[in-house]
């Protein structure tokens, strides 16, 4: 049996800790956070995450093999391997401001191992860290007067959120990178031997420890790339007459670029995507890597200028104003199966349309009260509405702004009935029925694609 302790509770700790307890009843697994409200949340009924399928592992493994504290130092002094999933936050100050990552929290952390640490440990990298982070850990660790040796293991974390418990249940692949030394080598090991529980052994590979965490900020720039290559050619699509989902579609088939990741939308969202490319950037940048590190930051701009060139559209198409319309916006979350609204881009176009001085009401299944928060003060303009009918009436136009399976399966035919004439959808997940609304009476306007009106001149 193993003492595994994992330090930070969101939405990468508690699911991964939760599926490894779930395989691993042989160990002792516990979750400890500094966030009391959080832990008090994974104690209870109500987990502070929306994740399908994850409420029934933690109701099944939870205070049997798997617990959920909030005193960090007892935990760390009985345990023998440590996960590390706090937060690495861009940094908002200094030098790097609005690129480097924030390692304060991290750094935190390393000490508070060392303090309360009396046997040699195991301290795995699960946030994800600039290249070379896990040196500066090792020489935090074993800086130690007492003697003892700590290993330090890059196991990144590429779960998505939505499908996380599929993710960890069946990883494509799980990566650990560690040291070439014998006490470096038992560590990944330990490693692997926890994975084998249940991943099979070929979807398990082993690196270097900067391999390790450089593949993580690689994995997540050409998935982020990939979002805003399609969002591209929907603006192309729009000029030209072509339609985006055919186009990604016909592209798709191609076996080397596969139809995966090419859903044009109003941009990616969430707390990664933006964070570590800017991460990668800023490395680019420290080795003087400019074109490279140019290259990357336009997959960013060109996220931005996709939300930006939605708001546009939802404005030159009402007519130039928008001020005092109501307008519905479906959807908080930064995408569907989540309450998470960090980066969301649905969040990014209600501040655009505020600005407007438009009337927005929010509705979302899961995510209105982190939409609240995450909108701080304009939270105080904005109308939060779980049902999505009541959200629509007397609106003159609904956004589709998060991809949730519930806005396709309303019917639209009463909603147009209870909406201001002309009625508008803007459809920025390109996931109705777009012919069946026109038929309905809506102007349907969606990414990528031509616009279809009841206004003669269209
Ligand atoms: P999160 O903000 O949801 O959770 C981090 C938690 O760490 C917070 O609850 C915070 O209170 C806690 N924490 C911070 N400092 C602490 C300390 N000293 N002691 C105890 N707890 C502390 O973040 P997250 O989304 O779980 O992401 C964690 C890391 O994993 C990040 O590096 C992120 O880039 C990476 N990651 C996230 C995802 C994802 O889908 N969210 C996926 C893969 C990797
Ligand atoms: C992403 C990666 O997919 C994970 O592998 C990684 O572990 C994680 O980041 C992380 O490091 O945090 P996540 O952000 O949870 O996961 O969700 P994704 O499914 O990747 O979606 C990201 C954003 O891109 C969402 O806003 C989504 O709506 C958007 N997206 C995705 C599109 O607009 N089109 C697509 O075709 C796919």
């Amino acid at each position: 049996m193993a003492n595994i302790l994992c330090i930070g509770a969101g939405y990468v700790g508690g699911p991964t800790m939760a599926v490894i307890a779930k395989h691993c009843p042989q160990h002792r697994i516990v979750v400890v956070d500094i966030n009391e409200v959080r832990i008090a949340a994974w104690q209870s009924d109500y987990l502070p995450i929306y994740e399908p399928g994850l409420d029934e592992i933690v109701r099944c493994t939870r205070n049997k093999n798997l617990f959920f504290s909030t005193e960090v130092d007892r935990h760390i002094a009985e345990a023998d391997i440590i996960f590390v999933s706090v937060n690495t936050p861009t940094k908002r100050f200094g030098q790097g401001a609005g690129k480097a990552a924030d390692l304060q929290f991290w750094e935190k952390t390393a000490r508070q191992i060392l303090e309360h640490s009396t046997s040699p440990k195991i301290v795995v990298e699960k946030s994800t860290l600039p290249v070379r982070t896990a040196e500066a850990m090792e020489y935090i660790l074993n800086s130690n007067a007492h003697g003892l040796h700590f290993d330090v293991v890059s196991n990144p974390e590429f779960l998505a959120e939505g499908t996380a418990i599929r993710d960890l249940e069946q990883p494509d692949r799980v990566l650990i990178g560690g040291r070439e030394t014998p006490s470096g080598r038992r560590a990944v090991q330990a490693i692997v031997d926890l994975y084998t529980n249940w991943v099979p052994k070929a979807r398990i590979l082993t690196t270097n420890l900067w391999s390790s965490e450089l593949s993580k900020l690689a994995a997540n720039a050409f998935l982020a790339q990939r979002v805003s290559s399609i969002n591209a050619i929907s603006a192309l699509c729009e000029k030209t007459g072509a339609d985006i989902s055919e186009v990604a579609h016909a592209i798709g088939l191609d076996k080397r670029i596969g139809p995966d990741f090419l859903r044009a939308s109003i941009g990616f969202g969430g707390s990664c995507f933006k964070k570590d490319i800017q991460n990668l950037v800023y490395l680019c940048e420290y080795y003087s890597l400019d074109e490279v590190a140019a290259y990357w930051e336009q997959v960013i701009k060109m996220n931005e200028h996709q939300q930006a060139r939605f708001v546009s559209n939802i404005i030159s198409s009402m007519f130039n104003t928008i001020a005092g319309k109501r307008i519905a916006l479906y959807g908080a979350a930064f995408k569907a199966n989540t309450n998470d609204t960090r980066e969301s881009p649905a969040l990014a176009v209600c501040r655009a349309l505020l600005e407007e001085q438009a009337e927005i009401v929010i509705s979302d299944p899961h995510a209105l009260d982190n939409a609240r928060l995450d909108l701080g003060d304009a939270a105080r303009r904005v109308i939060f509405e779980s049902d999505p009918y009541v959200a629509a009436k007397e609106a003159h136009a609904i956004a589709i702004l998060t991809e949730w399976a519930h806005f396709t399966k309303l019917d639209y035919e009463i909603i147009y009935k209870s909406m201001n004439r002309p009625a508008f959808i803007f459809d920025g997940r390109n996931i109705l029925d777009h012919k069946k609304l026109h038929a309905i009476g809506f102007n349907m306007y969606a990414i990528g694609k031509s616009p279809s009106t009841h206004f003669s001149t269209s």
